[in-house]
């Protein structure tokens, strides 16, 4: 204890309120701020649990040493509770303060570059290159302890349900997620790379092949994919796999597992079963595989229109594709014909070629089709959407997925913008029966939606030859606040059908040995029947702690452009460690 004098902390600076009274303590930690008011001096202590306010008079022999502290000195005090002649109603300790008896520095700081305190407007880079002091705010440590409470809830539920918490390699095999792999060149075999797991799929799965039964990790994955306020290029998965299941088992199981954390971490009863919703209908009635059913908007098919009026992008997009419209409410007042040309921006960047609005008016109606709306599709419309004065029709006309996909961005838009949800609200919402594939026009090929070992539904498994297009998957999502929080499916467990799927795929025999030889060679042993789900824990956080941005529930985040501006990663590596690996660097 050389650089604390023998002083050892009795209490946090957070824990002291009126009944300790009469005490003598010694705390430790960071000053916050501190006031000289001549005769008196005070400073505010912080630790990781709160801070407390220490008095010293200008009669004691430390006094000089205490005026030279600034913000971020690290002391120790040792001192006497006593009751405080102003209270602080603000923070808890705001009954009490320490009368010092003894004073030390145990740490110097210079000028920090950001403020410890919540409300610190410093920008993003600063404060995580600076992530040392960021971390000091009781916000940040605040999220944090969340956090470290939802990693119990979640193994507790899970150990006291037979799970087994296995750990699976990081230097592995690339795994099929469909994001880019991070490759790590391997120094003992030439010109070979490891991949990082893009999640522990396919170990999970060797797991119950392995006799496992059920199996969970706290898994950290890594995917090189454009990063967004939800994504992270490594994040952590809750991720979890069952034998001997089919799709409801493994939903009822894990309705217990996520009602046990949010009564353990927000004391929030959920009731379940939790509310399942198919695929194509929440494509069809939110434009998203994702809906936010904290507010209801729904998208109405208004295909109609297209008989009603002589208007020729309506007639193309009832031929081929889709018209389709939602009404806002209460919306003409708020939003000018300034304002709606700002919304065209968010529907064109979903493919929609433009936006088209009717607001409803006292004397009839305005319209950016006012040439082609006539009384009677108007009075249609007004109908379908049950629409009133003052409310405003968007409607968008052009290919199903592109009109769903805009609307559905343009209903999110609104659901904010307009208030449509308390912050409290929480709608959870499984949504099943995904597509088993879907066309990828760049490789022009099916893809799998999920991935290739996702097992289709039994009753469209005949349709794998003939029609694939129209399979359906047994696979699930677990969505909450318009947020995919998990996702999962039950596997496919026999050769045979896991041959058709790869055929499907136009996926040839040697591309299959060589991406996944291992893992189909192993299901000729003896595959239970199994399936799983996956959660970003990192994204759960981020709504237990009530933030929009994931780098706030993570220590050490990195930026959107996948960096680290505290310790400078990625960086260049020297000659040396290059040759190691057999690695030439090509000039780009
Ligand atoms: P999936 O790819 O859907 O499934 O991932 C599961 C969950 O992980 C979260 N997530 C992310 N969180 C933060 N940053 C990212 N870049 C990121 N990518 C995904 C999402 C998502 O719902 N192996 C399958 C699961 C299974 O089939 O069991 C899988 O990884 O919340």
């Amino acid at each position: 204890m050389g650089n604390m004098d023998g002083l050892r902390r009795t209490h946090y600076c957070g824990s002291l309120r009126k009944e300790h009274i009469g005490q003598e303590v010694v705390l430790m930690g960071w000053v916050q701020k501190q006031r000289d008011l001549g005769h008196l001096i005070f400073i505010d202590i912080r630790d990781y649990t709160g801070i407390c306010q220490v008095v010293i008079k200008d009669t004691d022999s430390f006094c000089d040493l205490t005026k030279t502290v600034r913000s971020e000195f690290v002391i120790a005090v040792r001192g006497i509770v006593r009751s405080r002649e102003s209270v602080n109603t603000e923070i808890p300790t705001g009954e009490i303060e320490l009368e010092t008896n003894m004073f030390k520095v145990l740490a110097e700081s210079k000028t920090p570059p950001i403020y410890v305190k919540n409300d610190d407007t410093a920008q993003e880079n600063l404060r995580l290159k600076y992530r040392y002091l960021d971390l000091r705010k009781p916000s940040i440590q605040k999220n944090l302890r969340i956090r470290g409470k939802m990693a119990k809830a979640f193994r507790d539920f899970l150990d006291n349900n037979t799970f087994l918490e296995v750990e699976t390699p990081i230097l592995t095999k690339p795994t099929p997620e469909g994001a880019r792999d991070y490759l790590v060149p391997s120094r003992v075999n030439p010109h070979e790379f490891y991949a990082l797991p893009q999640s522990p799929q396919l170990m999970k799965q060797m797991l119950m092949l392995g006799g496992i039964d059920r199996y969970y990790q706290i898994a950290r994955c890594f995917r090189d994919e454009d990063l967004r306020a939800n994504r992270q290029p490594e994040f952590t998965q809750v991720d979890i796999e069952m034998s001997f299941v089919d799709v409801d088992d493994v939903i009822s199981m894990n309705e217990r597992l996520i009602q046990y954390v949010f009564k353990t971490i927000k004391n929030i009863e959920l009731p379940t079963p939790f509310p399942r919703m198919k695929y194509s209908e929440a494509i069809e009635k939110y434009g998203s595989d994702k809906p936010d059913l904290r507010f209801d908007m729904q998208i109405h098919n208004v295909n109609f229109l297209s008989s009603l009026m002589d208007f020729s992008v309506f007639t193309e997009a009832a031929l081929n594709g889709r018209i389709g419209a939602i009404c806002v409410k209460k919306a003409a007042e708020k939003y000018s014909r300034k304002a709606i040309v700002k919304l065209e921006d968010i529907v064109k960047t979903f493919g929609a070629k433009g936006l088209i609005w009717i607001k409803i008016e006292e004397e009839g109606f305005s319209s950016s089709i006012n040439k082609f709306l006539n009384e009677n599709a108007y009075k249609a419309l007004v109908k379908e959407m049950d629409a009133e004065v003052g409310d405003i029709i968007f409607v968008v006309a052009g290919s199903y997925a592109k009109t769903q996909d805009s609307l559905g961005a343009l209903r999110v838009h609104f659901g904010k913008e307009m208030n449509l949800y308390n912050q409290n609200d929480l709608a959870i919402t499984w949504i099943v029966e995904f597509p088993l594939f879907e066309y990828d026009e760049e490789e022009q090929r099916y893809v799998a939606k999920h991935h290739p070992f996702t097992h289709p539904m039994e009753e469209d498994i005949a349709l794998i030859e003939t029609h694939p297009e129209k399979m359906r998957a047994k696979a699930y999502d677990i969505v909450m606040n318009g947020d995919e929080m998990g996702g999962g499916s039950i596997r496919i467990n026999t050769v045979d059908l896991q041959e058709k799927m790869f055929k499907a795929l136009g996926l040839d025999e040697d591309t299959v040995r060589r991406k996944f030889g291992f893992f189909v060679d192993a299901f000729q042993y003896g595959a239970p029947p199994h399936g799983g789900i996956a959660y970003g824990f990192d994204r759960l956080a981020m709504l237990m702690t009530g933030t929009d941005n994931i780098k706030d529930v993570l220590a050490f985040p990195k930026t959107q452009s996948a960096t680290c501006p505290l310790t400078g990663a990625p960086s260049i590596v020297d000659e040396k460690q290059l040759a190691e690996a057999h690695i030439m660097l090509r000039n780009e």
